[in-house]
């Protein structure tokens, strides 16, 4: 459901800071992206998410380009990522209201998903409260549910558990789990090792815009000639980072 062919970006120095990147995620599919800061992670993830122009290469989403389908990918795609702020003198309440009625959802539909994703995330006792009066965690949490506030087969989260406390990330976690169980295509940036292991099916490491490794635990361990992915990922680094 998500596809990308050679893909490169430079901003503005003509240094590729992603770098000729490929690699598919399918249906039922959670795929990691584990990189260093400065990686491309983001960089990677806004182009998916049609936010950003590659420089070179193609992206398809749910088969179709973004180079000329963004409105269309939009409807298709849930986005997190830590730069989308909600606004702080809004409520979560009335964040769902403006969020769901841009998605064209009824307000039958709004309520039902209001109800559901409050419940889930514990959301219920600050339905009313101001957003700059909130928890890191609970900021977090409405973020996420407001992301898939129209039921996207698609969902592409960058640093998904960030900030937040183990219970916290926990409950995340599991969430991301149960979407990739249920028909979805999850894509996900980290650098935490034990989110990574536990979660992903499939995982690329990149190192400054390129993937050096691919595939599952023990298929990086293999190519990457060490037994723990902690290792694998260090040697990985120490290989392929440019100074
Ligand atoms: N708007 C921009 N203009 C110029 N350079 C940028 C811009 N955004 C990011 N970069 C550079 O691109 C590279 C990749 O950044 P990116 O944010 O994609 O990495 P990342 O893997 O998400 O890192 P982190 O783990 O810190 O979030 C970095 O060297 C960064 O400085
Ligand atoms: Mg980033």
């Amino acid at each position: 459901m998500i596809e990308v062919y050679h893909v490169s970006k430079q901003y503005l120095n003509n240094i590729n800071v992603v770098n000729d990147v490929t690699f598919t995620v399918e249906k039922n599919q959670i795929y990691g992206l584990l990189g260093p800061n400065g990686a491309g992670k983001t960089t990677l993830m806004q182009m998916i998410a049609t936010l950003l122009k590659p420089t070179s290469g193609t992206i398809m989403v749910c088969g179709m380009n973004t180079m000329d389908q963004a409105r269309e990918i939009h409807r298709h795609i849930g986005f997190l990522t830590s730069e989308v702020r909600l606004d702080p003198y809004s409520t979560p309440n009335k964040l769902f209201d403006f969020f769901g009625k841009l998605y064209g959802l009824s307000s039958a539909k709004i309520r039902d998903k209001k109800a559901e994703s409050f419940e889930r995330f514990g959301i219920g006792p600050f339905t009313d409260k101001k957003i700059v009066e909130l928890s890191t965690g609970m900021k977090q949490k409405i973020s996420i549910a407001i992301s898939l506030i129209h039921d996207p087969p698609v969902v592409i989260f960058d640093e998904p558990t960030n900030g937040l406390d183990i219970l916290t990330a926990y409950q995340v976690t599991e969430y991301l789990r149960e979407l990739g169980r249920s028909g979805h295509a999850v894509l996900l940036s980290t650098h935490i090792f034990s989110v990574a292991e536990s979660l992903c099916d499939k995982m690329a490491v990149i190192i400054d815009g390129r993937i050096v490794a691919e595939g599952d635990i023990p298929e990086i361990n293999a190519q990457a000639g060490a037994k723990s992915f902690e290792k694998s990922f260090l040697n990985l680094y120490k290989t392929h980072h440019k100074e």
